[in-house]
């Protein structure tokens, strides 16, 4: 069903402003809805008091809403149970857990693809000082998934493959169903870097039956320094507590501690509860539009931006040319220009904001002998007359610079 995009736009307050921005930058962080707005501060107002201790009333209701925020995020993902869903920082606090948690031994691999977010890189470069190897695989010349390569990658020492679901350097989605099979079939257990996928399409965690996956709320409406670990429960009980500390134990003595089950054994000291109240809002408001729809919605306006730059002199996308195998990513160069530049020139001229840079991904731009790149990131509130605004300006700004 097409977005009704117009309305959308009346829910984000900055979006309803004289001059909105054209705001593109959306695998970074998102823009918040007025009903994620309230979400928190009826926290603030109501019961700004601390979860999971106190008994007094408005403890309770602190514990109370945080508890139902949590089964509104185990519908979203499709979760069993409510008690699989940890809430985190973001998506790298997510996978530092699973890295410091799974007890990764000398000799274990750790398989990734070759453009992974720093978050999902330097813990296994961590662990390589104890022995844990970490193995790359190389993607297809299009930046596109090799899956006969992935296949032959896998072997009995690969404990876990820890991959971008879909990628913030290029948009391309990786098979996840795929992958967790044929890992699964080896031995392997799977974590997803969901971080710019859970934000854009559907998942199911059951139906995917992946092992853990990890995003953040500040990229799908949510409030800054949010994010969700999602993990199946028995895998979660096996897991060593991360971080330590308050509410995350049962008892202690002066020399032991007897720890809690997940999901409290993993939420250390007093939690961001406006925060997961209103990502629990964020999620309720993806699932209102439905997430089918605003991937639809974003592949229309990666197919304009796509098609409405083909004429522009040394444009070369990062990742495959077919918009419909980037979601809503439109990562770019224009040979002799600085990726800073146009994001300074566009944001200048057209109140347009792009990222500009490696986007954490500097491993890849390494690789490839590059900087960076220049960087279009599409959500369910864009519209196709921001994308003829984009495509003008930078026609115009590479124009220039000839
Ligand atoms: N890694 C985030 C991005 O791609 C911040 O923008």
């Amino acid at each position: 069903m097409a977005l009704k995009v117009e309305k959308i736009r009346q829910d984000f307050p900055i979006l309803t402003k004289p001059k909105p921005p054209i705001y593109f930058d959306n695998a970074c962080v998102t823009m918040k809805p007025v009903q994620v707005i309230q979400a928190i501060n009826r926290y603030y107002n109501e019961f700004p008091a601390c979860g999971g201790r106190s008994l007094h009333r408005l403890g309770r209701m602190v514990t109370e809403e945080v508890e139902k925020a949590r089964a509104i995020v185990q519908k979203f993902f499709g979760a069993k149970n409510p008690k699989e869903i940890i809430f985190t920082k973001n998506t790298t606090e997510g996978i530092n857990l699973i890295a410091n948690s799974l007890g990764l031994k000398a000799g274990d691999t750790v398989l990734t693809t070759d453009k992974e977010h720093n978050s999902n890189l330097i813990p296994w470069q961590v662990l390589g000082k104890k022995g844990v190897k970490h193995k790359i695989l190389p993607s297809n010349p299009d930046n596109t998934f090799d899956l006969n390569g992935f296949e032959n990658a896998m072997d009995k020492s690969v404990k876990l493959v820890s991959m971008v679901h879909t990628s913030n350097l290029d948009g391309v989605s990786i098979p996840a169903e795929e992958v967790i099979k044929i890992a699964h079939d080896n031995g392997a257990l799977v974590l997803l870097d969901a971080a710019q996928s859970a934000p854009h399409k559907e998942i199911d965690v059951r139906k995917l039956d992946v092992d853990f996956l990890a995003c953040s709320g500040h990229k799908m409406l949510g409030p800054s320094g949010t994010g969700i670990l999602y993990g199946k429960y028995h895998l979660l009980e096996q897991l060593s507590p991360f971080i330590v500390g308050g509410d995350t134990v049962i008892d202690t003595t002066y020399t032991t501690a007897t720890m809690e089950k997940p999901p409290e054994r993993f939420e250390a000291g007093l939690q961001d509860y406006a925060g997961i109240i209103g990502l629990a809002e964020a999620t309720k408001y993806l699932s209102n539009i439905g997430l089918r729809n605003i991937s639809a919605h974003e592949a229309e306006l990666n197919k304009k931006i796509t098609d409405g730059t083909r004429s522009i002199a040394g444009l070369k996308i990062i990742g495959p040319v077919d918009p419909t195998l980037r979601s809503g990513i439109f990562s770019f160069n224009i040979s002799g220009m600085d990726p800073h530049d146009i994001a300074m020139l566009l944001d200048r001229s057209a109140g347009i904001a792009i990222r500009s840079g490696a986007h954490c991904v500097h491993s890849w731009f390494n690789a490839h002998g590059m900087k960076g790149s220049a960087r279009v990131s599409l959500y369910l509130y864009n519209t196709l007359s921001e994308c003829d605004i984009f495509i003008e300006s930078l026609t115009k700004i590479a124009k220039f610079i000839r």
